[in-house]
């Protein structure tokens, strides 16, 4: 006999916070079952247990759920004026540094889903080294990760239908983008300097003394020990000086919190000591 859909749901919650730390508790139940019968539908499991069985033996599950729980939503832009913020507050005095004294700078977009954050980042920074006109301009590396593979292959396909392109500006779709039948795709010059790997961000990171880190609308499925977890890992990854950029409803918690000055409240943007 199979499990009830009350214990089911259960089930499904706790592996999803034990195995991704993601606490699906404030949601309405009601979607949370709605999203994962979809998944269960297309499966392949005939029920309750047979898709739990599935989703802890098969991670690719796992990231397919949050799929359909919308968890990897994103756009350009994302959040009118953030990214206007972004490029005052944050590329400004760093681009003007690394001009100055030289040095690569480089940049962290931390749970980057799709990759549409991590491209505004670049376009942000074409277009304000464009605006200075620096006879060399500094070299810059951008950093995408996102724990979903499937995420990271299209990020680093980089390749948009016309719906996904939303957030994008004529202009930037004209200068930034080639089309490729029905869909746009990202022109070489941009990605140059863009790089994507999976990453968990429970995990310590791969990279470090980063200029700045972007790490948007990630940690509000976390729960506040996940949430510390994580925040003590960005602001291990952030070089002293180095700026770290939230969503626009997050707010940073945890023991480095102390260590952090904010620019920009509206924004989020706060920079380490
Ligand atoms: C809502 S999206 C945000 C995307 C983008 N930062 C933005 O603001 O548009 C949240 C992303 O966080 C990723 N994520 C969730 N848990 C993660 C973890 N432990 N490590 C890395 N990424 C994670 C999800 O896969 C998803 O792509």
């Amino acid at each position: 006999m199979d499990i009830s859909e009350e214990d089911f749901v259960t089930h499904v919650m706790k592996h999803l916070f034990r195995a991704r730390g993601i606490d699906l508790s404030g949601y309405s139940q009601s979607f949370v079952m709605r999203s994962i019968k979809k998944r269960l539908g297309r499966s392949g499991a005939t029920d309750y247990t047979g898709y739990l069985h599935l989703l802890t033996h098969n991670e690719q599950e796992t990231n397919d759920l949050l799929g359909a729980l919308s968890i990897n939503v994103t756009e350009f832009f994302r959040d009118k004026g953030a990214f206007e913020g972004f490029t005052s507050e944050v590329l400004r005095p760093l681009l003007a540094s690394k001009i100055r004294e030289g040095g690569v700078l480089r940049i962290w977009s931390a749970g980057c889903a799709t990759g549409q954050e991590t491209y505004t980042i670049a376009i942000c920074v074409a277009e304000e080294i464009k605006r200075l006109q620096c006879i060399s301009a500094p070299v810059v590396g951008i950093q995408g990760t996102d724990i979903s593979s499937k995420a990271v292959a299209k990020a680093k396909s980089g390749l948009y239908t016309q719906a996904e392109t939303k957030g994008l500006t004529e202009k930037h779709l004209n200068h930034y983008f080639e089309k490729k039948g029905a869909d746009y795709e990202v022109v070489q010059p941009l990605r140059k300097g863009v790089r994507f790997s999976v990453e968990n961000l429970l995990e310590p990171p791969s990279g470090s003394y980063y200029d700045a880190i972007v790490c948007r609308n990630v940690m509000i499925y976390f729960t506040r020990k996940m949430h510390d977890v994580v925040t003590m890992h960005l602001f291990k990854a952030l070089r002293g000086g180095g700026y770290l950029m939230l969503g626009r409803t997050e707010t940073l918690m945890g023991a480095p919190r102390a260590s952090f000055d904010v620019i920009d409240l509206e924004n989020r943007i706060l920079r380490k000591k």
